[in-house]
């Protein structure tokens, strides 16, 4: 393995982007793992750690992005991650891409770039995968190095013919980028314990016949929205009691959008009717999903959807969200060049993404 960027940028290598999280943060007292700060190492030294692991004659060239923990991942921040994989996946020298960061977030992040990067990248026939830690780096049975070391291993050589695309792979398993959704706040497995995925090391049939049905659906990625661009989209979860002010309050305060997260099929409380109809009346983008954490929200199910609201499919809120945003942008950038196109065009191709099962 070579880790010395002046040299090994001339010559194909795996990049391995760093942008923090636990795999990179370190314990006060490494006998109590759960009290740590994320974001402490930088990549060079995760890499270094695990560098007598290292597949022989691979080359690895480190870049770090951030060094956050990931609950403070901000949308400027999404954009130079995107230009970043999509300058390097433009790269011939660039073989695959791994991404080291928080789990917090990965969801986001996940989405993020399936929409941003994910035809690009099936195009190119390159893999991008996501990886991260439960455990931070100096505890006794820290998962980070065995995360980064078959994340390294995937983004070099895929099992199975596994075509180019967004990943993620933690815990010995493999997953589109996408439907990674955190569900656990300590197990090991957490980032990927609702997920379709299959095992890393022995690739389920079935899971890549879902994985091939997405990406032939995606076919056409989203434009990465420029720094402050990011149109505002908030989350807003309906519950027992829930008022009209949650609603009534964003009306006219600049908000482009809001995502509904409903109870059961995707449903709001009554209180929500009128003024959601309001909002929706003053040109405020509205998704519904569903708060269950599984299933998906289908439109006029269970009853028939208020005008100007759309059903999310699968995507979960803080998949909803970033994908809202990604339409919102999107459909701005297209008016700028005479297209008549509209937000709803661009989530409607994403709120129909096939599910893997
Ligand atoms: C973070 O998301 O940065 C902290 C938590 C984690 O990585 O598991």
């Amino acid at each position: 393995m070579s880790l010395n960027p002046n040299l090994s940028e001339k010559s194909p290598h795996i990049l391995v982007l760093g942008m923090g999280g636990t795999i990179a943060g370190i314990a006060a007292k490494p006998e109590n793992p759960l009290q740590y700060e994320a974001g402490q190492l930088a990549i060079e030294s995760l890499l270094t750690h695990i560098q007598s692991a290292i597949p022989e004659g691979l080359t690895l060239v480190s870049h770090q992005v951030a060094n956050i923990n990931s609950r403070n991942l901000s949308e400027p921040l999404l954009s130079l991650l995107g230009h970043t994989v999509r300058g390097a996946l433009a790269n011939t020298l660039v073989k695959g891409i791994v991404v080291t960061h928080g789990t917090d977030t990965l969801e986001e992040t996940g989405v993020f770039l399936q929409l941003t990067c994910g035809s690009y990248a099936q195009n190119l026939g390159k893999l991008v995968i996501l990886t991260g830690a439960m455990l931070p780096a100096n505890a006794p049975e820290a998962d980070g190095p065995s995360n980064l070391l078959d994340a390294i291993r995937w983004a070099s050589t895929p099992l199975d013919n596994c075509p180019g695309g967004i990943y993620a792979v933690l815990a010995g398993r493999v997953c589109l980028a996408m439907d990674l959704s955190k569900r656990h706040t300590t197990a090991l497995n957490a980032p990927l314990q609702a997920s379709p995925s299959s095992s890393a090391g022995l690739i389920n049939p079935s899971w890549l016949f879902g994985v091939k049905a997405v990406q032939a659906a995606w076919n056409e990625d989203l434009p990465i929205p420029e720094g402050e661009a990011w149109p505002w989209v908030e989350i807003l979860t309906s519950h027992a009691g829930a008022r009209a002010e949650t609603i009534t309050r964003y009306i006219g305060s600049g908000v482009e959008g809001l995502v509904l997260s409903g109870s059961g099929m995707g449903g709001f409380h009554d209180a929500w009717l009128n003024p959601l109809a309001k909002a929706a009346s003053e040109g405020i983008a509205l998704v519904r999903t569903t708060r269950t954490g599984a299933g998906s929200t289908n439109p006029d199910i269970p009853e028939k959807d208020l005008a100007g609201c759309f059903a999310s499919g699968s995507l979960t809120a803080p998949r909803a969200r970033i994908a809202l945003q990604l339409s919102l942008n999107a459909a701005k950038q297209a008016n700028l060049v005479g297209k008549s196109l509209t937000w709803q065009d661009f989530f409607a191709r994403i709120a129909v993404l096939p599910v893997i099962r």
